[in-house]
Order: structure tokens, then C-alpha cells, then sequence
């Protein structure tokens, strides 16, 4: 089976936070990606609001037919949003502050109680919940002994050793190599255990491949590199737009 994809449209809420104005439209750009074939919406409500806002998850909900997941901290402010929005999925994330993006996976096994808590509020609730953790065997069992649904495998380490002069000169190949062992080794474990199993954190059109054909591997979350690419591919059209529109005022 095709893993399914779930396009995360936060940077077009970032471009859109950049002048707090009323454009780009998360809800358009998320029906522009479900016509596009993409089989879900995937959005991160941090705590410090840089891109999503509250009030993008209600629109969403209301506008997304295909599959809406929330990525959130387990905090009590982000448990009340999720049990009153309602998504379709929640993922567990581990959140910094001054970080730039995630950094890396939930430290499930380290903070076993708190996310296990968290996990059954969620449930309770009747919302499906995956987990976001690093691909570790010791990550993926506590998982599911946390009783989550779903763990979604950070490959940012992988994406990282296909990184340009990382990956040509200082043994990037190699390393790209021995975390796609890791992603397999996990989705595999999970498998075992009943867990579906998601794919995502700083994958591109060049490296998506070696994941993709993890035969595990259900679902993907990609943001970051669709969006870059959708500005360079849409800006000759907006140009010419924008051009049009100056040129028909003249007559
Ligand atoms: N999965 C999770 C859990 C994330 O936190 C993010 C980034 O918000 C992604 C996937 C998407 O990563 P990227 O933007 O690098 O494709």
C-alpha cells in the first residue's frame, strides 16, 4: 500500500504571521493540498504561536475533509485545545522554545508517566494518538506501553546525512545508510507490535525515496520542503499576475 501523505501547512501560516495579515489562507492552501492528492492536513500548534493560531485549528476542522493531525506538547493549555477541536489525530511532540523546528523525538521512555497520562486523557477523549520519537527500540516499546496508537519515526538524523557537503565529504552516505537501518529496524518493531507507523521531520524530494520504501511505513508528514518548493513553483504565475495587473491599469 501507498504510505499516505499528510501535507503540514505551518510555514504558510509563518509566511502569513511575518505582516499578521489575512494572507495566505491556511484553509485555502489546505484544500489546495487535499485537490492535489494529499491525504491529510498536518499542523503544530506551539506554544509560543509563531505560525498556526488557535483559531487556524477550528477553520481547519471545519474545512478539512480529508484528515486533520495536530502536532502538540503534552501541556495541559495544548490537552484542552486538542479535546476541544477535535482532530482527527494528535501527535506528541517534543517542544523547545528557542528552538528553530523540532528537534527531535518525544523521550517517551524517559518521561513515561507524563506522556502515559497524557496519551489516556487524549484517549478517553476519543481521539487517536501517535507519538512522535526518535527510531529506538527502547522509544517504540514504551510507545506502546504508553498505549498509543501510532508512532510517527523522526527522520531527521537520515535527512540530515543527505545534506549536501554532510553528505558528500564527511561520511554522510554511510551515516544516511545506518539511520535508514534504524527507521527500518523501528518500523518494524512497531509493526509487530500493532503500531501503525509514520515518517516524517526534514524529508525532500531527494530523500524521501529510501524512506518511502520502508514497507512499514503507513503515513508521512512533510512540510517544510513542499511549501519551498510550491513558492518557487508558483512565483513565475504570481509574477505575471501581479505584472498584468499593473500593465491593464495603463489601458
Ligand atoms: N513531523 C513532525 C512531528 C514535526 O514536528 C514536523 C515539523 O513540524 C514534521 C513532521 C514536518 O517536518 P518538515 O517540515 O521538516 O517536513
Amino acid at each position: 500500500m501507498t504510505p499516505r501523505l499528510n501535507v503540514n501547512i505551518d510555514h504558510v501560516a509563518t509566511v502569513r504571521q511575518a505582516r499578521r495579515a489575512p494572507e495566505p489562507s491556511v484553509a485555502a492552501a489546505a484544500a489546495l493540498c487535499e485537490q492535489a492528492g494529499a491525504d491529510g492536513i498536518t499542523i503544530h500548534l506551539r506554544g509560543d504561536r509563531r505560525h498556526i493560531q488557535d483559531e487556524d485549528i477550528y477553520t481547519l476542522r471545519r474545512v478539512v475533509a480529508t484528515y486533520l493531525n495536530l502536532e502538540m506538547a503534552a501541556t495541559d493549555e495544548m490537552m484542552r485545545v486538542a479535546l476541544d477541536a477535535r482532530p482527527d489525530a494528535v501527535t506528541l511532540v517534543a517542544e523547545r522554545a528557542e528552538e528553530i523546528t523540532t528537534e527531535g523525538g518525544l523521550d517517551v521512555a524517559g518521561n513515561f508517566e507524563t506522556v502515559r497520562r497524557a496519551v489516556e486523557s487524549l484517549r478517553e477523549g476519543g481521539l487517536f494518538v501517535s507519538l512522535f520519537i526518535d527510531p529506538e527500540p527502547r522509544q517504540v516499546e514504551s510507545a506502546r506501553d504508553a498505549g498509543a496508537r501510532q508512532i510517527e519515526l523522526c527522520t531527521s538524523a537520515y535527512a540530515d546525512a543527505t545534506l549536501g557537503a554532510r553528505a558528500v565529504h564527511d561520511g554522510g552516505r554511510e551515516r544516511a545508510a545506518a539511520e535508514l537501518s534504524r527507521l527500518r529496524e523501528s518500523a518494524a518493531l512497531a509493526a509487530q507490535y500493532g503500531l501503525v507507523v509514520a515518517a516524517g521531520h526534514g524529508l525532500t524530494y531527494r530523500n524521501v525515496a529510501a524512506v518511502a520504501a520502508i514497507p512499514e511505513v503507513a503515513e508521512f508528514n512533510i512540510g517544510h520542503n513542499i511549501i519551498a518548493r510550491a513558492l518557487l513553483t508558483g512565483l513565475p504565475d504570481a509574477v505575471r499576475e501581479m505584472r498584468e495587473r499593473i500593465r491593464e491599469a495603463r489601458g
